[in-house]
């Protein structure tokens, strides 16, 4: 539910049900609304029959890529003999994106619960739960949560009774944006700089210390025990019109609206209902201009786009973006998308761990040459040069996080080319001051 708003009827509340709802944090409170039932009864089922239920169930990663997570699970090889780790990404530094944070703020335990499960399938014994260094309170909660979990026999050397270890380690980030991705996140796990690994090989072959690894966002892991107590086809089932895009998700929506907020909805719910409706709308007098999706690593959606999307993986691609995390940063009329994508560029420049000369060097020329343009020393030929810059950022570096400052800086310029026009025109006033 959009806490601290009250749910809206409009939401498919299964993840935040208990948002706002202090006992649900202790192991007590949370046993008494069905918690670890769905960790017991995947004690009595093999780990095959967990990933195949999981699989069935069209549960995709909701860290970014959506990956389906049952897949995932079953690359992790069998029978090799080998320690097995189940990494749980809480590191969420995405921009615009807050949702993790309220799974581990109000209901430590169903994402434990999860971890638990999704560990139990893989044949991992041991999961590092990596959360992001800022996260004071999250991180106390779950300190606490982990504690109750080992003294009530839900983690440790047997777990439930059942003969199973599974342990569960925090690991406090120190705050890299970089480490959210998944390889810079194991070099860090073991000790090392968080520096994103050329794949392959991937997770499942070579993860934490060498040894196989699945990972998986906060998110993702907090479905699984849902999933097993009311089965695959319900999951399923929840869908509008696109059998590809399944279940629920946590919409963090920020920026320009009256009621920010986590939305939960079913994938697949109009884009516009969710802005206008749902989180509010615009401030009096304002009008939507531009929806960045999925965090801020995506393309910039302009206001036809936004208002005809429906949101899930593949409707927000058909209209020009991506879904990403889900972190949606809306702007109205009063924003300038020059000045935003700079802040943006900036963001980027300063988190990229520079292994790459195509991320280092063109996330701090982007950040400069639109800074020049802000303080209206812009030239006409900057705009190809910045397309130009995005082209060599996309798709030639060791991860991601090039292509994710190109996205929103080629789309603004191919969407509201006008606006970076006046600056360099000298049609409009600096937005920075020259010095
Ligand atoms: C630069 C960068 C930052 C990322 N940050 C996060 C993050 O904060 N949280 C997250 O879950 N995934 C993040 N990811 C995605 C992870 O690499 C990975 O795909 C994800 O944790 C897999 O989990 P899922 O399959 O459950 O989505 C990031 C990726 C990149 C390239
Ligand atoms: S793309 Fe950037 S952040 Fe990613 S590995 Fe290369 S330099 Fe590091």
């Amino acid at each position: 539910m959009g806490y601290p708003h009250p749910s809206n009827p409009r939401e498919t509340v299964v993840l935040s049900q208990y948002f706002g709802d202090v006992e649900a944090r202790t192991y007590a409170g949370w046993t008494k609304r069905g918690g670890y039932q769905a960790l017991k009864k995947a004690l009595g089922m093999t780990p095959e029959a967990i990933v195949d239920e999981v699989k069935a169930s069209g549960l995709r990663g909701r860290g970014g890529a959506g990956f389906p997570t049952g897949l995932k699970w079953s690359f992790m090889p069998k029978g090799d003999g080998k320690p097995h780790f189940l990494v749980c990404n809480a590191d969420e530094s995405e921009p615009g994106t807050f949702k993790d944070r309220e799974i581990m703020r109000w209901t430590p335990h169903q994402l434990i619960e999860g971890c638990a499960i999704a560990a139990y399938a893989i044949g991992a014994e041991r999961i590092y739960c990596y959360i992001r260094g800022e996260f004071t309170e999250p991180w106390r909660i779950m300190t606490q949560a982990v504690e109750e979990a080992y003294a009530a026999g839900a983690l440790g050397g047997n777990v439930f009774g059942s003969g199973r270890r599974i342990d569960l380690v925090l690991h406090r980030g120190a705050g890299a944006y970089i480490c959210g991705e998944e390889t810079a996140m194991m070099n860090s796990i073991e000790g090392k700089r968080g520096n994103p690994r050329i794949k392959p090989p991937f997770p499942a072959q070579a993860g934490v210390f060498g040894l196989p690894t699945t990972i998986n966002n906060v998110e993702t892991l907090s479905a699984v025990p849902h999933i097993l107590n009311r089965g695959a086809a319900w999951y399923k089932a929840l869908c509008l019109n696109n059998p590809k895009s399944t279940g629920t998700k946590l919409f963090s929506v920020c920026g320009h609206v009256m009621k920010p907020g986590n939305y939960e909805v079913t994938l697949g719910f109009p884009m516009k209902d969710l802005i206008h409706d749902l989180a509010g709308g615009m401030r009096p007098g304002r009008r939507l201009k531009a929806v960045i999706p999925g965090g801020s690593s995506v393309p910039i959606m302009n206001v036809e786009e936004a208002e005809s999307a429906l949101c899930d993986y593949e409707g927000i691609v058909e209209k020009g973006s991506m879904l990403g995390s889900a972190g949606f940063i809306v702007m109205d009329d009063s924003a300038d998308i020059v000045y935003e994508v700079y802040l943006l560029a900036k963001f980027y420049a300063h988190e990229s761990c520079a292994q790459c000369t195509q991320c280092r060097e063109g996330t701090a020329w982007t950040t400069k040459i639109l800074e020049r343009i802000l303080k209206g020393q812009g030239k006409p030929e900057d705009l190809d040069l910045l397309l130009d810059l995005s082209v060599q950022m996309t798709g030639r570096t060791i991860c991601v996080l090039s292509d994710s400052c190109a996205a929103p800086i080629v789309s603004g310029i191919k969407k509201f080319r006008e606006e970076f026009d006046a600056y360099i025109s000298r049609a409009k006033a600096p937005a920075l001051a020259a010095v």
